[in-house]
């Protein structure tokens, strides 16, 4: 009877194992099958192993390291793991029970010693790219600040080659090519990241102190990017793209901003730019557009958390609220009727409500800030981008007007 039950364990075990091994086949050809689908995605406009700089470089170099070493530990281990089971496993005629053993001094001080090694390859290379890139991060060409606004970015750029630019944007950096940025981040509401993957790692914006970064993008085109630090309801739709010109095309959008959007509420319009209308006062109390009057509203680390991005050349975007919907006019018109509709949570639905615009004040307002562009229309920025698309990946569809 005994004996039975034992052949009856050894059969069941023999199944479990055939059965394992199945399972483990099934989810690795649908891993495969999933992994392939990815590949042949070809829009990935966050992909971190395409590096367009040399800071990216670096990381790529080190992501390198890790990879290969992680798959010899990986295939290591497996074929350990299959010559055990095989090897050990338990004889179809069960005969008396293996000895016992327990611990052995050799192979722990063995296991103890390899993954010190590997971790210490890993580690210095780590440690002095990292002060590398601190050290990079001194001093260049041109300042940016950036500061993580909840949820977009203000981005000011300050000194360039001995001037100050003055310029304001919102969720757009342009840098000129080959040329090194220091970008300094700040905040004065929450902890955000800033990270466009193929120019630079990862860097924390913390309020009350200042993070330093260094970009010198090697390539021309539009790069990605997107907070990575989680900032409250809508950290998800706190994107921004990063353009790379050439230099030439850099200071003709520097100059293009630095003129700015003139057309006041008491100011005739000139040619080409509708006159703003009356109701574009509420606006100025929260926004810029540079060139017009009463254009002071607070920027930077002392405005409100009601201030607003810049509206200069607000028609050449291609997005509102930081990337969340596509620039047009009747997305604009769905954010001004009720902006909370949108993005919830956002600072502006706290001063515009359903209803506080008239329906005609809202068409009104949209055809003004459509028509902010510049003077020769907005920039085709040259260069052949590196990566697909033109427009952010994954923008929301048309909000339909009075949802
Ligand atoms: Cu800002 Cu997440």
């Amino acid at each position: 009877m005994k004996r039975r039950i034992h052949e009856r364990v050894g059969q069941t075990r023999r199944r479990g194992l055939t059965g394992r091994v199945l399972t483990l086949g099934t989810i690795s050809v649908l891993a495969m099958l999933v992994l392939s689908a990815c590949g042949a995605e070809d829009v990935k406009p966050y992909t971190t192993i395409s590096p367009a700089s040399p800071n990216a470089d670096d990381i790529q170099s080190l992501y390198k390291l890790v990879f290969w070493l992680a798959l010899v530990v990986f295939i290591g281990v497996q074929l350990v793991i299959v010559y055990s089971a095989l090897k050990f496993r338990k004889p179809k005629d069960e005969g008396p029970r293996p000895p016992q053993i327990h611990g052995n001094k050799r192979l722990e001080i063995l296991w103890t010693i390899i993954p010190a090694v590997i971790l210490l390859v890993l580690l210095i290379p780590t440690i002095s790219t990292l002060f590398h890139q601190a050290a990079e991060a001194k001093s260049g060409d041109l300042t940016i600040d950036v500061y993580g606004k909840q949820w977009w970015w203000e981005i000011h750029y300050g000194d360039a080659k001995g001037q100050n630019l003055g310029v304001i944007t919102a969720n757009e950096v342009h840098l000129p090519v080959d040329q090194k940025a220091i970008i300094r981040l700040h905040s004065n509401n929450v902890i955000h990241s800033f990270w466009v993957p193929q120019l630079a790692g990862k860097l924390d914006v913390i309020p009350g102190h200042v993070n330093t970064m260094s970009i010198t993008p090697r390539d021309l085109g539009n790069f990605y990017g997107e907070c990575a630090e989680f900032c409250g309801t809508q950290h998800a739709w706190m994107r921004f793209k990063v353009v790379v010109q050439p230099e030439n095309d850099f200071y003709t959008w520097v100059n293009d901003w630095r003129t700015g959007n003139p057309g006041t509420t008491n100011q005739a319009a000139p040619a080409g730019i509708a006159k703003a209308p009356p109701s574009f006062a509420i606006c100025l109390s929260c926004h810029r557009v540079n060139g017009m009057e009463n254009s002071a509203a607070p920027v930077g680390i002392d405005a409100p958390a009601t201030a607003g991005p810049n509206l200069t050349n607000f028609g050449c975007r291609d997005t509102l609220a930081a990337g969340m919907l596509l620039n047009n006019k009747q997305n604009v018109e769905a954010w001004l009727r009720d902006p909370a509709s949108v993005k919830a949570g956002n600072w502006m639905a706290t001063v515009i409500k359903k209803g506080t615009l008239s329906e005609q004040e809202v068409e009104q307002l949209a055809t003004y800030l459509e028509s902010l562009k510049p003077k020769g229309g907005c920039m085709t920025y040259s260069g052949q981008p590196v990566n697909k698309p033109a427009a952010y990946p994954a923008a929301s569809p048309a909000a339909t007007p009075g949802t």
